[in-house]
């Protein structure tokens, strides 16, 4: 049986998963809206893969015949800044959700709950992985700083990026 603090939890983590891909979407807006469309484009697949990640947690609170109580989202922002603020604030949310991930999997340990830890061991990686992208593209931004032409080259390169085959 799943606990119901972990039920409560993982309800949680649904809304930070929901609210990181309403989050990408409207910094994708805002990239689209300065012709930044590489990042535009990044920043939309980011956004598909968070609305992945929420629908991993429901699938698995069904599968455990636990019930999914969907909250409220918070409004994001419809202006984040500069280019390297945009990705300097979506660093910022990552590590943030990488630190409720960490929360959860020590709950998960504390509980005894397998099945749980095998999920959240999904997302630690993946949280490993959100952050070392993204940590590259900040650094090397702040490499460049005002330098239009590589903004553009990082532009054209994030527009290549394919999207994720589902798992
Ligand atoms: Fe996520
Ligand atoms: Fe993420």
């Amino acid at each position: 049986m799943i606990s119901d603090r972990l039920v409560d939890e993982i309800n949680e983590q649904i809304k930070h998963e929901f609210y990181s891909a309403y989050m990408y979407l409207a910094m994708s807006a805002d990239c689209a809206d300065r012709n930044l469309t590489g990042f535009a484009h990044w920043m939309k697949l980011q956004a598909e893969e968070e609305v992945g990640h929420a629908m991993r947690f429901v699938d698995f609170l069904l599968e455990r015949g636990a019930r999914v109580e969907l909250q409220a989202l918070d409004q994001p922002p419809a202006r984040f800044g500069s280019p390297l603020e945009i990705m300097e604030k979506s660093l910022e949310h990552e590590r943030f959700v990488t630190g409720r991930i960490n929360e959860l999997y020590a709950l998960a340990m504390d509980e005894n709950d397998y099945p749980a830890q095998v999920l959240l061991q999904w997302f630690v990686t993946e949280q490993v992985e959100e952050e070392a992208s993204i940590d590259e593209i900040v650094e090397r931004m702040k490499m460049f700083g005002q330098d239009g032409s590589a903004l553009l080259m990082l532009d054209t390169q994030l527009g290549e990026r394919p999207a994720e085959s589902a798992e």
